[in-house]
């Protein structure tokens, strides 16, 4: 590979700024020092617990099993609710925990005030909370309203046409051509297999899910429903949860006039793939955003009501495009995913980050689009997409870790990706996602999430420590003999120590409220600054190719001459303490450090 040209000052920043529309419009109107300080941002102070957060997601079935049935459960995660401790985070966030089929992990939901038997029961999550609030964790529960399992309750009496059930989902008669009854529009479903229209004979008409054909879309026209969604949050307000994090936050509303949706144009896709379709009708409505306002209102009411003088959160899921997202802030997500680093500028295909550039300007474009006062947040990995190790690749662990921990804001990671776990490969018959078991054998492996939703790797001994038994629901991944969070504690250097370091510098002030400079230096360095008066500043670099870098911290402003690293990544052969000058600083091939100045010594 020949190395790319050094660039030279000026020539950086027209870089730079042809990723980043305000630094274009500022390269037009102000002078060439202006220009360098046109890329500091400011970070609002904190004032609530949540704003400075690390979220940690937990998938319940996988995270550890307490009965020896191969399959986690709640009893499991309490007892491992000291890990959560132990690496420094402050919330966790639990993947649905209710009754469930389990044709789509538990997110197809038959009874929202329960709990999946396998898991555990009521009495169990009321320990499970008990002893997070004892830890100082707070607890988070995944709500999916947009749509019921087909053994809901509700949607068995609204089949039978039982009231007041009758108009809880979104049921048309459909349409006859020459004939022969057909769905009422050319709508299609997320899971890639065909039309959002299911017919049912006993009503004599097709009900809508935008999900699989086994999750039922709620029609959230009527107010019951609208209802309905704000008791199920009181009742666990009731048991201690401290927030929501709501699922499929741009599906609740469709055009009640049902009109078919346009041709994507997009390449790739066929006529049963919901790419497909521009989905202009069924998704980013925007009464969506006036139902997240009606939530935070109930939220805040409840607050209000109990006088705790808690603040109880609402994180929102959305895969779209960036106006779109923002919104959520508006209308009262506390912390609206930033999925930029996983998906495209529209929310659909995989997230472009080949070079050190592109990594500066999704992090520009996120702060630079918030509105103001709004917490930035960064999410590299969860349950839908492919572990973090897999999709950055494994030397870049550590560095991806210290852009999670230490921009500004909520950090949300998703358990594993602490130790660095691996996506699994799982054979077709092994396969359960029904994302992927709606393709076939030939092409079902990008569309599965089952390879990031394997058991957790604790330790070398069966299952990885996660089970007694020997098989379990999915199958664990073959590393564990050398991956798995023993051996990281165990070792001097790990990425868990490393993430464990990093957590620990977010209480210093400069990382919770200080500015916030990210550029491309030298070749290839992805490098951000974060500076507060009266403190030493924090500087992080992470050389993003394969090739030496050799970069200078002259264009921060206020950066002593002289640096000492205060963590580094695993491979990189530079030590905790290290110092440089910070006119000079070589960083092998994907190195990542975190440098702190020193003035006073
Ligand atoms: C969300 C969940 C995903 C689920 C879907 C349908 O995107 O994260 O796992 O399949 O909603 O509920
Ligand atoms: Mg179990």
């Amino acid at each position: 590979m020949i190395p790319p040209k050094k660039i030279p000052k000026a020539g950086r920043i027209e870089q730079y700024a042809m990723n980043n529309s305000r630094a274009v419009l500022l390269l037009l109107l102000v002078s060439g020092k202006a220009l360098i300080d046109a890329t500091v941002i400011n970070v609002t102070e904190p004032t609530e617990w949540w704003q400075t957060a690390t979220l940690y997601q937990i998938w319940p079935s996988s995270f550890k099993d307490s009965d020896g049935d191969g399959i986690g459960d709640l009893n499991g995660i309490t007892s491992k609710l000291n890990h959560l401790v132990d690496m420094g985070v402050e919330v966790l966030w639990l993947s649905p925990i209710y009754p469930s089929p389990m044709v789509d992990s538990g997110y197809d939901i038959s009874n929202f005030v329960d709990i999946y038997p396998t898991f555990g029961t009521l009495q169990d999550f009321d320990y499970l909370v008990a002893t997070a609030k004892k830890l100082g964790l707070k607890v988070i529960l995944d709500y999916v309203p947009n749509h019921t399992s087909d053994e809901h309750e509700w949607f068995i009496k609204s089949k039978a046409g039982i009231e007041p059930y009758t108009d809880y989902f979104v049921w048309n008669k459909g349409i006859v051509v020459n004939g022969t009854r057909k769905p009422p529009n050319n709508w299609l479903c997320a899971f890639n297999s065909g039309s959002a229209w299911e017919w049912v004979e006993e009503r004599e008409a097709y009900y809508l899910h935008q999900f699989s054909v086994h999750q039922v879309d709620l029609n959230f026209l009527n107010p019951r429903v609208i209802q309905e969604t704000k008791d199920i949050m009181t009742f666990w307000f009731d048991r201690g949860v401290d927030g929501f994090r709501i699922d499929s936050m741009p599906y609740p509303v469709e055009d009640p006039s049902l009109p078919d949706e346009p041709l994507s144009g997009l390449p790739g896709y066929s006529e049963t793939d919901y790419y497909y379709l521009d989905h202009i009708y069924t998704k980013d409505r925007i009464e969506n955003y006036h139902i997240l306002q009606t939530w935070r209102e109930h939220v805040d009411n409840y607050t209000a009501t109990v006088n705790d003088g808690a603040t109880r959160i609402i994180f929102t899921e959305a895969y779209a495009n960036i106006s779109s997202v923002m919104k959520y802030y508006n209308f009262g997500s506390n912390v609206p995913f930033n999925f930029f680093f996983i998906k495209d500028k529209n929310g659909i295909e995989s997230a472009t980050v080949n070079t050190a550039i592109d990594v500066v300007d999704i992090i520009n474009t996120w702060m630079e689009n918030m509105p103001d006062g709004a917490t930035a947040n960064w999410v590299f990995g969860n349950h839908d997409n492919s572990r973090v190790a897999t999709k950055y690749g494994s030397d870049r662990i550590d560095g991806i870790n210290f852009l999670l921990y230490l921009l500004p804001g909520v950090a949300v990671t998703y358990n594993g990706d602490e130790i660095g776990m691996t996506d699994t490969y799982l054979t077709w018959e092994e396969t359960q996602d029904p994302q992927a078991c709606s393709t076939d054998e030939t092409r079902y492996q990008p569309y599965s999430r089952d390879p990031e939703r394997t058991p957790y790797q604790w330790d070398n001994t069966t299952s990885a420590g996660f089970s007694t038994n020997s098989i379990t629901k999915l199958p664990v991944n073959q590393n564990y003999l050398t991956l798995n969070l023993a051996t990281e504690k165990e070792v001097d250097v790990s990425h868990y120590k490393n993430v464990q370091a990093a957590i620990k510098l977010r209480s210093n002030e400069v990382i919770r409220h200080g500015t916030l400079d990210a550029q491309v230096i030298g070749e290839s360095v992805v490098a951000f600054a974060r500076e507060l008066d009266g403190h030493e500043p924090v500087v992080v670099l992470i050389n993003w190719d394969n090739i030496t870098s050799t970069c200078s911290l002259e264009v921060f402003e206020n950066i002593p001459d002289n640096m000492k690293v205060l963590i580094s990544d695993i491979n990189s052969g530079i030590t905790v303490g290290d110092r440089y000058t910070k006119t000079r600083i070589e960083l092998p091939a994907y190195a990542a450090v975190v440098l702190q100045g020193i003035t006073d010594e």
